[in-house]
């Protein structure tokens, strides 16, 4: 099959587009017809060495998001069957292994694709989706009702954090650069802070959670922003200021996503009843990965992008 890896850890052009074996599912997985892979954010950090040793396996298929059909099922079960579309976050954090024609998955990380979405807007959603689930539902408790200020609002994740808090009926304050704030508005957010022209504690104050996907200091000055015993969930810093939070009276805590099947088929539903809508502003073909890479580095990139693979 061909795919995209690199054979050492490095800059965007360590990818290359190559033939590679094609996978056989072991047992319990599912061998899927991968139709697009979603970017993310981790899968440049790890093609740049941010990993443990045990993940420098060369050569590397990048990626875990993907949508596909399956082509073969290696289990006496499944609620699967050969032919389903399906989507899902593949291994994480083992690597997931998506960015190629053919991806051997554990049953347990699929979920039928949601029907009114396409597989390039559906390879959007799993990673970023079920980060903002377990940040919001699981580690915050996000009530109706709750002031909620989502960082990097634009984002792969941002941007499905806004609907996703706004269908929860909560009060949603969103950050973007100017460029961005209409499509942030779009989303549903009540309220738009250019970041780059508006000081934030002079804009926001008293939010329940902070969504946190800057970390260092600009998560330690948005703790004052905090109602008491509110709660900031970072996405991005592995050590968070969690003595300052505690001197002043409200909480911070790291997140990493996880695998969860059940919260994939709740946002499968949310989709599905169009109260969730993946925004796609670039589909590149899987072998013009690079480029997908060097735009995503950038840091100001637009909801997602998708590599697609029958391209
Ligand atoms: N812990 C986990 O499980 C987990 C899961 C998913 C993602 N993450 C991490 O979370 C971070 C965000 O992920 P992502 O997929 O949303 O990334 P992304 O799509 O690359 O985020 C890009 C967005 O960030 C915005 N942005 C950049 N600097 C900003 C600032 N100072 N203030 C407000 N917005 C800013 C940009 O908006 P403008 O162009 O308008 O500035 C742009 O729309 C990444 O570091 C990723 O690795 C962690």
């Amino acid at each position: 099959m061909k795919a995209v890896q690199y054979h050492q850890f490095g800059d965007p052009d360590v990818l290359v587009y190559e033939d590679a074996p094609k996978p056989i599912p072991a047992e319990g997985e599912a061998l899927v017809r991968v139709y697009a892979a979603g970017v993310n954010p981790a899968d440049w950090k790890r093609r740049r060495g941010r990993t443990p040793p045990e993940h420098a396996i060369f050569p590397m298929i990048p990626g875990w998001d993907m949508s596909g059909v399956v082509e073969e099922i290696n289990a006496p079960q499944s609620d699967l069957k050969i032919g389903d579309a399906v989507y899902g976050m593949i291994r994480f954090p083992n690597p997931g292994l998506t960015y190629a024609e053919y991806v051997a998955a554990p049953l347990e990380d699929l979920a039928l694709k949601p029907h009114n979405l396409t597989h390039v807007e559906a390879a959007a959603v799993p990673l970023a989706a079920l980060t903002v689930w377990q940040a919001l539902f699981d580690v915050a408790g996000l009530q109706a009702g709750q002031r909620v200020l989502i960082q990097a609002a634009a984002g792969g994740v941002g941007h499905l954090a806004v609907q996703i808090a706004k269908q929860h009926g909560a009060y949603v304050i969103g950050t973007a650069s100017a460029h961005n704030t209409d499509f942030v508005r779009q989303l549903g957010a009540d309220e738009v802070i250019d970041y780059t022209s508006t000081p934030l504690h002079e804009a926001v104050h008293g939010v329940d959670v902070i969504l946190d996907s800057l970390g260092g200091a600009i998560l330690a000055d948005s703790l004052r922003l905090l109602n008491p015993g509110g709660i900031a969930v970072s996405i991005v810093d592995w050590n968070p200021p969690v003595e300052l939070a505690q001197q002043m009276g409200v909480r911070v805590q790291s997140h990493l996503v996880k695998l969860h099947q059940a919260q994939l088929v709740e946002i499968t539903r949310l989709i599905e009843a169009g109260k969730l809508t993946p925004y796609v502003s670039m589909v590149l073909p899987l072998a013009q990965a690079r480029q997908s890479h060097e735009m995503l580095e950038g840091k100001h990139t637009r909801g997602k992008i998708i590599l697609d693979t029958l391209a």
